[in-house]
């Protein structure tokens, strides 16, 4: 999301605006605070869980479910929305997986939370471009998994290029039912995981490869803070003031369902050091997981040595048990941070991922169930992963691009190439570099039945060799 660094340029946001308004009222302001004000009253202190999920996703005043929240207007910008040099090299990140395990079984792609669909588009239109490599178009599939319905419309208007009057249900009924991007992949929507997982389960001879860009960081977390005199790990919730009209921090003194669970599953002796006096944990993020490698598992081949699928996670986290021990919940309000308690449902609400806990997550699946084929690679950071994707020559080829379409205009036009030329270093810039997005912003890759991937450069993903390697 770029978000902690607000005085970045915000590049591609500026010529891709959504023609959709922004219908934030500063009079909604209070609205769900009243609400959530009214829960604790009912139910008493909100864990941070149950907060996060009702700022971002009440399905009225949720954040994101009345307004388009990305881009330069709104509160954020994602990498898709800064570069589409980001989209393309993740369409051949697909790609290459496709053409080395499907074994010829259709292309599903999976992106869960896509936003304004920007990474889709890029995506869908780069594979209509590989005219050599790319699967017949009716062996591939975009599958969107969106909560927000305000948001699966602005999706509908970018891939299918047709902008529904939301008057007009003939309208929006027959590009649901067209179901074609304007590339010409099929596409279908759902809300939730479970909704795709129902829908999908009797497909067969399908490869599925999941996206997950800045998708996990949107997921609620539970936050422990140590209590040393007692020596145990307290929650922390969320209460209001005496008026009702403030939300404010405290610590539970007793046990709750979380502390509980985690003193049973062993979770807080795996982070139990001296060093260690603040935790976040999202059991979310392990039931997404959990239920998206089930699917793919399902999907399995008879050949049964082959890949059954994977997924990609994008995002801003950690991949150290040492890092553990922060505050990494925040908000952001027009590209500002400020206070997560101050304006829920108008601010974005985040925390980093903890890479670490899903590639634990995922170790111990595989010893639970017996099943040592689920690989996980990464995680790593982008600009690692995008170098060896080939950030580097795609930028120059579209820079070329500019160069020879300058040629031919004529003076009025020189300044909106160059303008053009500065915006693509300057976004690529923003993605590569240490102090933007290039280290804190991470990939990881898990494989499903990947027994035959080990750890070897030879067989680990591309993106994912190590820098030794891809420089040769
Ligand atoms: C931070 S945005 C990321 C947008 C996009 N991937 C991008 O990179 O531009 C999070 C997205 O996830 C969606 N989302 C959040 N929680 C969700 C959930 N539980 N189920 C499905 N979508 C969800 C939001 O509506 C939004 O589209």
């Amino acid at each position: 999301m770029n978000k902690s660094y607000g005085n970045s340029i915000l590049i591609r946001s500026l010529s891709k605006q959504s023609n959709s308004s922004n219908n934030e009222n500063e009079n909604d302001d209070s609205l769900l605070l009243k609400e959530i004000a009214k829960q604790i009253r009912f139910t008493g202190p909100l864990t941070v869980n149950d907060y996060m999920r009702l700022a971002l996703t009440h399905p009225k005043y949720g954040f994101y479910m009345r307004q388009d929240v990305f881009g330069e207007k709104g509160h954020f910008i994602t990498s898709p929305e800064i570069s589409q040099i980001f989209g393309e090299l993740i369409a051949i990140w697909i790609m290459y997986q496709w053409q080395k395990y499907s074994n010829g079984r259709q292309l599903d792609i999976i992106e869960l939370g896509p936003g304004r669909g920007t990474l889709s588009t890029d995506i869908a239109r780069s594979m209509e471009q590989f005219t050599q490599t790319r699967p017949s178009l009716n062996d591939c599939h975009l599958h969107l998994i969106e909560i927000s319905p305000f948001l699966q419309s602005i999706q509908q208007q970018n891939l299918c290029n047709h902008i529904p009057n939301n008057n007009d249900n003939d309208n929006l009924n027959e590009m649901k039912s067209t179901k074609r991007t304007k590339y010409g992949q099929s596409i279908h929507w759902y809300p939730s995981i479970d909704q795709f997982r129902s829908i999908n389960e009797h497909n067969e001879n399908r490869f599925p490869i999941f996206i997950a860009n800045e998708f996990f960081d949107a997921f609620p977390i539970h936050k422990f803070i140590k209590n040393s005199q007692q020596q145990k790990w307290n929650e922390l919730l969320i209460d209001h003031d005496e008026r009702g009209n403030q939300l404010r921090w405290i610590q539970s003194r007793n046990d709750t369902p979380m502390t509980k669970l985690l003193s049973l599953n062993g979770h807080f002796d795996r982070i139990d050091s001296p060093k260690i006096n603040h935790f976040e944990y999202s059991p979310m993020i392990f039931i997404t997981i959990d239920k998206i490698i089930d699917y793919i598992e399902r999907q399995q081949q008879p050949q049964n040595d082959c890949i059954s699928g994977c997924i990609l996670i994008c995002d801003y986290g950690f991949d150290s048990d040492h890092q553990i021990d922060r505050d990494t919940f925040r908000a952001y309000y027009q590209h500002k941070q400020l206070d997560p308690l101050l304006k829920p449902g108008m601010a974005d609400l985040t925390a980093d991922v903890d890479f670490a806990a899903i590639r634990h997550y995922v170790s111990e699946r595989n010893v639970k169930k017996k099943n040592v084929n689920i690989k996980c690679f990464g995680a790593i950071e982008q600009r690692q992963f995008l170098s060896q994707m080939g950030i580097g020559f795609r930028l120059k080829q579209l820079l070329q691009q500019q160069q020879q379409s300058f040629s031919h205009q004529d003076n009025n036009n020189t300044a909106t190439t160059v303008q053009r030329q500065k915006e693509l270093i300057s976004s690529a810039r923003i993605l590569m570099d240490e102090m933007e997005m290039g280290i804190r912003f991470k990939f990881m890759a898990i494989f499903i039945n990947g027994q035959q991937m080990d750890g070897d450069d030879d067989e680990k993903p591309v993106g994912f060799w190590s820098m030794d390697k891809s420089n040769e």
